[in-house]
């Protein structure tokens, strides 16, 4: 069976790492324009530096729940898909490989210059030259508002071919993963959906919970068949 698994801020939530959108989210703390846009990065670099700076001490400090582990268990298995929304390494702390990060990842550094990646320091500052080009553009490896998320192409061929898409722990807020549920029943996959509320948006199966409970008791489920 071929399986697509989309996560967002829910799953790490239980990790300490703060979801963005619930009652006490980042972006109720921070301006999202200020931090998670290319202009925002444009006007003010050693702010939005700052944010994902500290973004990552979180998560460097934080460590994986039973849910990343349960998803380790699945990734690299045969139709396993795992995409995830979020920015940790939770998931390959986790043991799981071949994660793809649609909104990229805290651990690398990027070159709006040249466009070299390479990994992250624990802080990063607008001066920082880039190792393959020296210029100071210096970036982390992040989607922002406005960008075009990675590996979309291979995403799309997967939900193509998925007999079941799986979202947790997403609020089905941002697209174009927003629409992967939407794609995927389209294509005939059936569509579950684990979150600790749900998102609202249409799915075959709907389990509430938390990650760290709802997720492991699914895995066990697909890997008994
Ligand atoms: N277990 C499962 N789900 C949870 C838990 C938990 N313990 N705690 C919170 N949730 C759910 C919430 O119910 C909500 O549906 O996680 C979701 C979090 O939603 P958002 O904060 O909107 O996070 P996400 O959907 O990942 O955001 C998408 O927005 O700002 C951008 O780039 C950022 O990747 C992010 C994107």
């Amino acid at each position: 069976m071929n399986i697509v698994v989309l996560s967002g801020a829910g799953l790490s939530a239980e990790s300490g790492l703060g979801t963005f959108r619930d009652a006490d989210g980042l972006w109720t703390k921070y301006d999202l324009s200020q931090v998670a846009t290319p202009e925002g990065f444009a006007q003010n670099p050693a702010l939005v530096h700052d944010f994902y700076n500290a973004r990552r001490a979180n998560m460097v400090a934080a460590a994986p729940h039973a849910a990343h582990s349960a998803l380790a268990r699945l990734a690299g298995r045969a139709g396993i898909t795992l995409v995830t929304q979020n920015i940790d390494d939770l998931l390959e702390r986790a043991g799981a490989q071949g994660v793809i990060h649609m909104h990229g990842e805290l651990a690398r550094a990027l070159c709006n210059a040249c466009g070299h990646r390479w990994d992250a320091p624990a802080k990063m500052a607008p001066a920082d030259p880039c190792p393959a080009c020296a210029a100071q553009a210096t970036r982390p490896d992040v989607v922002w508002f406005g960008e075009i998320p990675y590996a979309m192409e291979v995403i799309e061929a997967r939900l193509a071919e998925c007999d079941l898409f799986v979202s947790i722990g997403t609020s089905g807020e941002v697209y174009p993963a927003a629409g992967f549920v939407a794609a995927a029943r389209q294509l005939g996959a059936r569509t579950l959906e684990l979150n600790l509320e749900a998102s609202g948006a249409i799915f075959d199966e709907v389990r509430v919970g938390p990650a760290s409970e709802v997720v492991p008791t699914w895995v066990d489920e697909v890997l008994a068949k």
